[in-house]
């Protein structure tokens, strides 16, 4: 991106996720990501005009401190290893979230609120919904606190209207009068219903949920799921931003909510698509069936056989899973659709602790053959001994 950068120790990312930096899907017009930003930015505008400001070309490497001291993430936080996250060296990071701009779009004050979309990466396992870069459209709203100031309402009152079960575990702030943080939690609930209501408008008979959440940046928080083929699927985080965020930007006189929603878990389900790989296919099958403003459903050009591959080794205490993905992904690339742990234990008289992972090998536009895959398994099996120090069984 026209900047160079050290390595260091820290430095966990790889060449097939650089790559990603420039690809900037939510930009491309016809892209089924693009399609579903500029659908709810229109929801948005449509519902509240002129009070968000879109943004989506901020850029993805930010300090440690944007991405999570300035969100009161704690000092042990799992989210900061390098197990979770991509790290260009010790300052700078890959974000993992486009959380990781709340701080510097409130200290603008120019907006009261922000529509901030933008392709985040996570350290993660592989399968056909979980993929190194994915994207998410933040949010965020902010108020003038005096417009609450004549309205009252006991703490059991206000946690009865938002819904929070225990105020205990999920408080309403401090700094907060019930009747604010109640006002602010209810709208951003209303909103974040409109914005699935209208997204999955064709969808008779949507099944969605509020569960209580806990993020280090809000309180209360929730997340919003929606029934998916029998299963629960996680669409957004949100709550009331914490206080101390309002305060360290300037805006002690306002109080705000935001929230995280990830496109590609939407897109999937609007457009009918299967597999997360798809979304970053270049395969004229794929690109030309989406037209900018049009939810067209994906018709399937692959039903390509599958391959299985397994592979055993011993793994060293500081193994982690996340550490062998990285390695499926590095070697094997897209033709990875998912690395499956299937086996595990613990040797009874040497202690040593043993993993067996399937991988399945399946790639979207042809047909592997069996020679093609038992090389990269073989690569595959020689990569992770240098790079994770297991022993192969
Ligand atoms: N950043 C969170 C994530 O990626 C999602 C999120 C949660 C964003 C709550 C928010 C929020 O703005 O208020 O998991």
């Amino acid at each position: 991106m026209g900047k160079d950068y050290a390595t260091d120790s820290w430095t966990n990312v790889g060449p097939s996720v650089l790559e990603k930096l420039e690809r900037r899907l939510h930009l491309q017009a016809n892209h089924p990501l693009a399609i579903l930003k500029a659908k709810i930015e229109h929801h948005m505008n449509e519902a509240e005009p002129g009070v968000y400001r879109s943004l989506d070309s901020l850029n993805p490497v930010v300090s440690p401190k944007l991405n999570f001291d300035d969100l009161l993430f704690e000092a042990d936080h799992p989210g900061r290893r390098p197990t979770d996250t991509y790290y260009v060296n010790a300052d700078n990071l890959l974000r993992t979230h486009t959380s990781a701009h709340q701080s510097t779009v409130l200290r603008d004050r120019s907006s009261r609120g922000y529509l901030l979309t933008a392709d985040v990466y996570r350290r993660d396992e592989v399968d056909q919904t979980h993929y190194p870069v994915f994207h998410q459209m933040e949010g965020i709203r902010t108020f003038d606190r005096s417009q609450f100031a004549g309205q009252h309402m006991t703490e059991a009152e206000a946690l009865a209207a938002m819904g929070v079960k225990d105020g205990a575990k999920n408080p309403i702030q401090r700094q907060h009068t019930p009747a604010e943080a109640a006002a602010v939690a209810l709208h951003l609930k209303s909103t974040l219903e409109n914005v699935i209501k209208n997204v999955f408008a064709s969808e008779k008979g949507l099944q969605w949920r509020w569960n209580e959440e806990y993020f280090p940046f809000t309180s209360p928080s929730w997340e919003l799921e929606v029934l998916y083929n029998g299963k629960w699927l996680e669409l957004f985080g949100s709550g009331v931003v914490r206080q101390e965020i309002m305060d360290n930007t300037g805006n002690s006189d306002r109080i705000g909510w935001a929230f995280g929603l990830g496109l590609e878990r939407i897109a999937m389900r609007m457009f009918n698509i299967p597999d997360i790989r798809l979304f970053w296919s270049t395969d004229e099958r794929f690109t030309s069936q989406f037209r900018a403003g049009s939810i067209s459903s994906f018709v399937p050009f692959s039903k390509y056989p599958p391959c299985y591959k397994d592979i055993s080794f011993w793994t060293p205490p500081t193994f982690h899973d996340n550490d062998f993905s990285e390695v499926v992904r590095e070697i094997a690339g897209d033709i990875a659709e998912e690395a499956k742990l299937i086996d595990e234990f613990t040797h009874p008289k040497t202690g040593r602790a043993s993993r067996c992972y399937r991988i399945n090998y399946r790639a979207m536009d042809r047909t592997l053959t069996n020679a093609e895959v038992d090389e990269v398994q073989e690569r595959l099996r020689q990569a992770v001994v240098e790079r994770c120090g297991v022993e192969l069984r």
